[in-house]
């Protein structure tokens, strides 16, 4: 399989991701587009204590953005929200060694859907308290 310009740990992201799916009753919900390509990326987070217990993604994206979302998901298992929320695309591919920077677009999907994931958490958290 050509490799072009991917990392190890890129190609086993996308060949073997981790936290595919969806979450039932989740506590946050992001759901974001790429502007640059028009695929999308849903993320479903389980909190408690403010601290992200849970996480799962669906893609309609390519093999970067599957890639990216297994490693941001892997990040933020067990991180603090507001942690999470400094989480940026850069982190993310530096944690997989680079991504060639046609592919970096890619990797906004991934932490854009977190931070909306965690918008929403906080939203209903609001929502609430009296
Ligand atoms: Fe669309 Fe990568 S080309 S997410």
């Amino acid at each position: 399989m050509a490799q072009i310009g991917y990392s190890k740990k890129v190609m086993e992201h996308f060949l073997n991701p981790s936290n595919v799916g969806t979450i039932e009753n989740s506590d946050g919900y992001g759901k974001v587009g790429n502007p640059v390509c028009g695929d999308l990326m849903e993320m479903y987070i389980k909190v408690k204590d403010d601290i992200i217990i849970d996480i799962k993604f669906k893609t309609f994206g390519c093999g970067s953005a599957i890639a990216t979302s297994s490693m941001v998901t892997e990040m933020v298992k067990g991180m603090h929200i507001d942690d999470a929320l400094k989480i940026t695309r850069d982190d993310v591919a530096d944690e997989l060694d680079g991504l060639p920077p046609r592919k970096m677009h890619c990797s906004n999907l991934a932490a854009d859907a977190l931070h909306e994931a965690i918008k929403d958490y906080k939203r209903k958290k609001e929502k609430k308290s009296p």
